[in-house]
């Protein structure tokens, strides 16, 4: 069924509608009549999802957000990923690394072991590096491989490392990419949320076009790494996946948990497209999931509902 909600029951003069394939041929007409000025087509890609969207904050039938409890936040963005392999065995997988996608690696992990999902076949892109960090255990390759490619069993030749070595950078990026295109670009990109909005290590001010490059971290980026470098300076510099590069997975999911990451999500869906929010970037991706546990919902203007049993379909 679809339920609008009148503007009086959300947070500001913006339409929160549910959407549901049982009705969906009529809702266009339905959500038009009821809505005139807010109105925005619905579209069968988000009815086949069974998703809640709101309207007016996420226009595009591209974007889906899953909002779930804290507990079943690994399971539900795993979901995702086991999906993308039952469809094309050794899809290429962009991955982050960092507190966010822990709980999705152990899922992962634990149902390849019950033979749910194999990763025998899978290939792996890293999203970023610090800038320098060789095979060091502070590295970024060093982190991923502890956390999923060991555990899961993916051998380096079916990982695409992010170059980190400061001599000849810039062609090692531009090789990063050409081994990317040469597997046929990323099926589905894995993603954290920095607190300043950054994707990768794409910091404000990343432009809409960039490509794999080298980026200043910023300080309040360099202050959340700490805990990773214990009596070492946090590298200045980091190594990523551009923006341009991470639009053309086919398809994106951000992963987001936590209460302190609600305002970054809230303007990365909700406030203006910009290079000052590089997540906002997101918005004009081919197929993008957001998957975010409640507290990080909680500043939405949507006023989403809890999906419940939706979360590991
Ligand atoms: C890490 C990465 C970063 C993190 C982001 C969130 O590979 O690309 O963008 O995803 O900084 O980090 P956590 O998950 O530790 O909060």
């Amino acid at each position: 069924m679809i339920q609008g909600r009148s503007e009086s029951s959300c947070k500001t003069t913006q339409i929160c509608i549910q959407l549901s394939p049982r009705i969906y041929p009529q809702t266009d007409e339905q959500c038009k009549r009821t809505f005139p000025h807010n109105h925005t087509a619905a579209h069968p890609r988000h009815a086949a999802a069974d998703c809640y969207i709101k309207v007016t904050a996420m226009p595009s039938p591209n974007l889906h957000l899953r909002v779930v409890d804290p507990a079943d936040f690994g399971a539900a963005a795993a979901a995702l990923v086991a999906e993308a392999l039952r469809s094309k065995p050794d899809a290429v997988l962009g991955l982050p690394t960092g507190n966010t996608p822990v709980p999705v690696y152990e899922h992962l992990v634990a149902q390849q072991r019950q033979g749910a999902v194999n990763f025998s076949r899978a290939r792996v892109a890293m999203l970023d590096e610090y800038l320098g960090a060789g095979d060091r255990p502070i590295s970024f390759f060093h982190w991923l491989r502890e956390h999923f490619l060991g555990p899961a069993g993916i051998a380096a030749d079916r990982v695409l490392r992010m170059p980190s070595q400061p001599e000849g950078i810039a062609a090692a990026c531009a090789a990063y990419e050409a081994q990317l295109a040469a597997w046929g670009g990323c099926d589905l990109q894995l993603l954290g949320l920095g607190l300043t909005g950054h994707i990768g290590f794409n910091e404000p001010g990343s432009p809409p076009d960039s490509h794999t490059r080298v980026v200043p971290l910023s300080p309040v980026t360099r202050e959340a790494n700490e805990e990773y470098w214990p009596g070492e300076e946090v590298p200045a510099f980091g190594v990523t996946t551009g923006i341009a590069t991470l639009l053309q997975a086919r398809r994106l999911v951000l992963l987001v948990n936590g209460e302190r990451k609600a305002e970054i999500l809230h303007r990365t869906l909700e406030g203006p497209i910009g290079p000052e929010v590089p997540a906002s970037f997101l918005r004009h991706g081919q197929d993008v999931w957001i998957v975010a546990d409640r507290p990080a919902a909680s500043h939405l203007d949507a006023g989403v509902e809890q999906l419940g049993s939706q979360a590991a379909r």
